[in-house]
Order: C-alpha cells, then sequence, then structure tokens
C-alpha cells in the first residue's frame, strides 16, 4: 500500500524512446527528433525537481546504437555536445548534479571532455541528480564491475557486485519508464531493474510532457512493491488475522 511519502519515485529512469518515429511521422530526418527530444529533457528535469524526485536516469545512447548510420551517430554526438554547452548554466543554477554513465572508450576527445567539464561544473549540485547514460549497456556494468572486483582480488557476491555497478551512489530505479511504446529493456539497467515498477507509455519521447510524467508516477503511486513478502507483512497493512 503507497503512503502519501513514498507515492512520488526517489529515482525514475526513462528510456527515452521513439524519437526517430517522431520525426517521420512529420517527414523530417530522424535527427529532428533527437533534437526535439533534448528540449523534453530539459522540462522532464524541471518536472522532476518539482515533483520532487531526487535522481532521474536517462537512457540517451546505448552501446548497441552504434549500428545505426554513421551520420545518425555522429549528429547524435553533435547534439549532446551542443545540448550541454547551451544547457550548463542553467542546470546549474537548477541545482542538477550531471553524470555520465556508460563506456567513454570510443568517445572522441571532444565529447569526452565536454562530459568532464559537465560533471566537474555541477559536482556541488544535489537538488537533483541526471545521470545520462551515454555509451551504456546494461551487460556492460555488470561485466565492468566483475572485471573491477576481480582485479581487486575480491570476491564477487550479489553485496559486492552492486557496489560496483555504475549507479551504486544513487539505488536502483523506483521506476523506470519507457516511452515510444516498446516493451522492452534494451540493455538498460539490467541489474538495477530487478524490482522497479515498468511503465509503458505509446508516447513518443519528444511528445513527452508533464501530463504523461504524472500519469506514470500515478501509476507508481497505485502499485503495490511487495519485495517477495505478501501484502500482509508490508508496513502499514492492516493486520486482519485474529
Ligand atoms: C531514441 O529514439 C533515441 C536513441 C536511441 C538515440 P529512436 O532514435 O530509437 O527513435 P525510434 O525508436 O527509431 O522512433
Ligand atoms: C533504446 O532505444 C536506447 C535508447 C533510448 C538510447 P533503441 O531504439 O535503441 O532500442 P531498440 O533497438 O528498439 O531495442
Ligand atoms: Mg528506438
Amino acid at each position: 500500500m503507497s503512503t502519501a511519502s513514498d507515492s512520488v519515485p526517489r529515482h525514475i529512469a526513462i528510456v527515452m524512446d521513439g524519437n526517430g518515429r517522431w520525426a517521420s511521422k512529420r517527414f523530417m530526418p530522424r535527427i529532428a527528433g533527437h533534437r526535439q527530444g533534448v528540449d523534453v529533457l530539459k522540462r522532464t528535469v524541471r518536472t522532476c525537481v518539482l515533483r520532487g524526485v531526487r535522481v532521474l536516469t536517462v537512457f540517451a545512447f546505448s552501446s548497441e546504437n552504434w549500428k545505426r548510420p554513421p551520420d545518425e551517430v555522429s549528429a547524435l554526438m553533435d547534439i549532446l555536445v551542443v545540448a550541454l554547452s547551451r544547457e550548463l548554466n542553467q542546470l546549474k543554477k537548477e541545482g542538477v548534479h550531471l553524470r555520465f554513465i556508460g563506456s567513454r572508450k570510443g568517445l572522441s576527445e571532444r565529447v569526452q571532455q565536454s562530459l568532464l567539464e559537465a560533471e566537474r561544473e555541477t559536482a556541488e549540485n544535489i537538488t537533483l541528480t541526471l545521470n545520462v547514460c551515454f555509451n551504456y549497456g546494461g551487460r556492460w556494468d555488470i561485466a565492468n564491475a566483475a572485471q573491477t572486483l576481480s582485479a581487486a582480488g575480491e570476491a564477487i557476491t550479489e553485496e559486492s557486485l552492486s557496489r560496483h555497478l555504475s549507479t551504486c551512489a544513487d539505488g536502483d530505479p523506483d521506476l523506470i519508464v519507457r516511452t515510444g511504446g516498446e516493451m522492452r529493456l534494451s540493455n538498460f539497467l539490467l541489474w538495477q531493474a530487478a524490482y522497479s515498477e515498468l511503465f509503458f507509455s505509446e508516447v513518443l519521447w519528444p511528445d513527452f510532457d508533464e501530463a504523461a510524467l504524472d500519469k506514470a508516477i500515478a501509476a507508481y503511486a497505485s502499485r503495490e512493491r511487495r519485495f517477495g513478502m505478501t501484502s500482509a507483512q508490508l508496513p502499514g497493512a492492516r493486520n486482519i488475522a485474529s
């Protein structure tokens, strides 16, 4: 049973999908959808701050997205660098702490520098942590944690692996939203999703507005998170046993 305090997820993760289809429907190049998607992310960050969400983790570029046509891949890199240089001051003012999660391998020097600068410039902010998963895959995350542990000669346990995942500082997402109508994780936060509530929206990411986000949050508030227990065992449950 949800109480007022847990009706808003502390950590929301979003697979921002549907940019290409949004653009194609308008006879525009796919990249126009990605550009529109950046504006939607800005507004989503603001809404999350207003709703009291503490961590927002978004999937911006997957390990598998390298398979896209090279001009789309390079446009996505450019959009990231331009968006960061345009938006950094505003994000700083809003108290957003930016972190980039994923492999830096394969990213150009220019992209890597812009990620590092954004992380450095916002490191002191505490209102909301925005994790941008870029060149990220859930399998990469798990393999990376296992390699770190094995290099250090540490035992691989559920607890030690969790501590070495890229999101370890933020805890697992309470709610994972995927826009764009597909019902799959596409290699997003595989380990961390173990007990996340899932919400799939038909809305394409460039159309994902405040009302659409509130719908996901409302769905979350109506769920009962049992973590393997029974309803009667949950805090606040009425004791109906005599
Ligand atoms: C998500 O939108 C953004 C990225 C994967 C970079 P898509 O580009 O996958 O859009 P659709 O799914 O083709 O509509
Ligand atoms: C997932 O979307 C990755 C991002 C949103 C960045 P994709 O569009 O790449 O996923 P698939 O290929 O449909 O599974
Ligand atoms: Mg897609």
